[in-house]
């Protein structure tokens, strides 16, 4: 996967992009990334690229031109083109459905306004695909990028090793992930589950697909009530009771 960010702060993704998964899923060239900087673009010697709100109001807008040129420069010599995305609390919200969606695309180009946003010409024009990460307003689209870059990231083929494997994932089964314990097995006056001790992975399975669907249940409901059950899974809630705290002896 290429992944192209046009940003005036490209600065921000530094550490991102050279640490953990996402580093070194780049390092080991499993995805590209590359920046650009509209000032490059701007038609003054200053490097502006916003202006005042049409229709007044406060803040500047970035301009479409400039953004334009840069967009278009970033797919300047590629054979195949770029999915634009731009990053904005007007989009549609970004779930794990959105990034399965994604995942399937070479190129990627993602679109980080600053300001009161971008001149919607621009959007229009480019068929951006407006992508939200939240009903929260952030001081630009980087940190949103971030966030939309490394849950695709994670995903590509290669770049988690089994023991990190996606197919656990919170959301990949519409549901979201069971409780984890480590040793010692008494700590902090708890208990680890007698189950995680057994040694019998079936009823490992079963006890972790249960606390799934309960955490599911209890944190979620709007998730859960999308899902249909299986006999199996309406059992195994039956059989298998909520995770609560096992005091220690
Ligand atoms: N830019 C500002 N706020 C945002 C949000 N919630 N999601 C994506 N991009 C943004």
């Amino acid at each position: 996967m290429n992944l192209k960010v046009v940003t005036l702060f490209a600065n921000m993704f530094s550490a991102f992009i050279n640490e953990g998964v996402v580093g070194r899923a780049f390092q080991n060239h499993l995805a590209s990334i590359s920046f650009l900087n509209p000032r490059d673009y701007a038609d003054n010697a200053y490097g502006q690229i916003d202006d005042r709100p049409y229709g007044g109001g406060p803040g500047m807008v970035m301009q479409a031109g400039p953004l334009n040129q840069c967009i278009e420069a970033a797919s300047k010599g590629c054979s195949e083109t770029y999915y634009n995305i731009y990053l904005s609390p007007r989009g549609r919200l970004l779930e794990q459905q959105v990034i399965d969606e994604l995942s399937e695309k070479k190129n990627i180009l993602l679109l980080c306004g600053r300001y009161e946003g971008v001149d919607e010409r621009l959007i229009a024009h480019q068929q951006m695909d407006e992508i939200s990460i939240g009903d929260y307003v952030l001081s630009g689209g980087e940190p949103a990028a971030m966030v939309l870059i490394d849950a695709l990231v994670r995903q590509l083929p290669g770049v988690l090793g089994h023991t990190e494997s996606v197919g656990q994932d919170s959301f990949i089964a519409g549901l979201l992930d069971c409780p984890h314990f480590t040793r010692p097995e008494c700590v902090l006056g708890q208990k680890v589950p007698k189950v995680l001790l057994s040694g019998d992975h079936q009823r490992i399975d079963n006890w972790r697909q249960a606390q799934s669907l309960w955490a599911t249940k209890r944190r979620r409901p709007d998730l859960f009530a999308k899902i249909e059950l299986s006999a199996e899974q309406q059992q195994l809630m039956q059989r298998i009771p909520e995770y609560s705290v096992a005091p220690e002896e």
